[in-house]
């Protein structure tokens, strides 16, 4: 039998999200983001599924060139453009489109000889102090990248900082900076990733940027994923490999950090940090054993997990455990370790088979 840790893949609640973001944002292209491998879910698998989606969104040439290896043909956008002058080349052949954010990759285009047209996007800064040129610096920007012959189309995009907290100010303030620059050029604007798609409709513009809804994460702070009508994309599942009983004291897992309370069942998953189930996850942390939720019993291993199994006596070893997803928020699983479901979904190790179920 194959060691039961997996990562089920669910193609139809991929494809509800991605409605989702239709219905949200009716007049938008959508450009799907699929960086860091899909968020852990597999780029490829994403791609293929959400066929229907305007462009995709990647952090390197070498995320791009896996999806075109892969027979993705639709437009893919380097979000943060292009590292060295000697990736043009592979850019222009592939037909990606490079953000281009500082004077060094400007430069770079300007001094490098284009053999094909290219589209790219100017990333401003609104407000995040991340990438992008200042607001003020667009119109010579886009002047400088007019004036590249091989450049046959500008667009331009920003991206918010604090959009995940609907009351936050910033939001408005880059929203409005970014229509004072980018407002009349006439050039297709970008700017709303999941939060903003959600709680911003004046952000949605002509593309909008989804990805941890796509996911099935919560893209606003507070809210549910559930709540907004968005369903797990990924179910994280093992099964037990072992159940004892063990007697009031004995000591469970690495450093003896939990000791049993009373006489009990302890059941034994094969899953741990080396699967990227975080090793930081406190004993409060929810784990499903055969669709209840039990907690874990001391420290987490780097393939196995120990779980409190005094609701469940009767459990044996083959019986079912999902870490989040299907039943279990992904987002909920993430706050006793302090982090969020993108960490979660990107931390997701190679060894851990992910596999499509719908
Ligand atoms: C430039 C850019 N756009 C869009 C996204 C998608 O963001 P989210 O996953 O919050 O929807 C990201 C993700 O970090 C990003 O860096």
């Amino acid at each position: 039998m194959a060691r039961p840790a997996r990562a089920l893949l669910n193609a139809a609640a991929l494809l509800h999200n991605f409605q989702q973001v239709r219905q949200r944002a009716p007049g938008a292209r959508v450009m799907a983001i699929v960086k860091a491998d899909g968020y852990g879910h597999g780029a490829v698998w994403v791609a293929r599924t959400l066929a229907a989606a305007d462009a995709f969104g990647v952090a390197s040439v070498e995320e791009a060139l896996a999806l075109r290896d892969a027979g993705i043909a639709k437009p893919v956008t380097l979000l943060e453009g292009f590292f060295e002058a000697n990736e043009l080349p592979l850019i222009v052949k592939h037909g990606l489109s490079p953000a281009i954010h500082c004077e060094e990759q400007l430069r770079m285009l300007e001094t490098t000889r284009l053999d094909r047209p290219l589209s790219v996007w100017i990333k401003l800064d609104t407000g995040m102090h991340r990438l992008g040129f200042a607001p003020q610096q667009f119109a010579a920007v886009s002047a400088r990248l007019r004036a590249i012959k091989a450049i046959k189309e500008i667009r331009v995009m920003s991206h918010f900082a604090n959009a995940d907290n609907p009351r936050d100010a910033a939001t408005r303030a880059q929203l409005e900076e970014f229509n004072r620059q980018a407002g009349d050029t006439g050039l297709e604007r970008s700017l709303a990733n999941s939060a903003g798609i959600v709680a911003w409709p004046d952000a949605h513009l002509d593309w909008v940027r989804p990805g941890i809804m796509l996911y099935g994460g919560a893209p606003l702070v507070g809210q549910p994923a559930q709540a907004l009508e968005l369903r797990p994309a990924m179910t994280l599942v093992s099964s037990l490999i072992a159940v004892h009983r063990f007697k009031c004291g004995d000591p469970i897992g690495y450093g003896s950090e939990f000791h049993c309370p009373l006489d009990m069942t302890v059941g034994i998953a094969a899953v741990g940090y080396g699967d990227g189930y975080p090793r930081r996850m406190p004993a409060s942390a929810p784990v499903l054993v055969n669709g209840e939720r039990v907690t874990l019993a001391g420290r987490v291993a780097m393939d196995m997990i120990a779980l409190d199994l005094r609701t469940q006596p009767q459990a044996k070893i083959g019986d079912p455990v999902v870490l989040w997803g299907e039943g279990l928020p992904a987002d909920e699983v993430a706050g006793h370790a302090g982090t969020i479901s993108y960490e979660l979904f990107c931390q997701l190790t190679a060894r851990v088979p992910r596999l499509p179920t719908a």
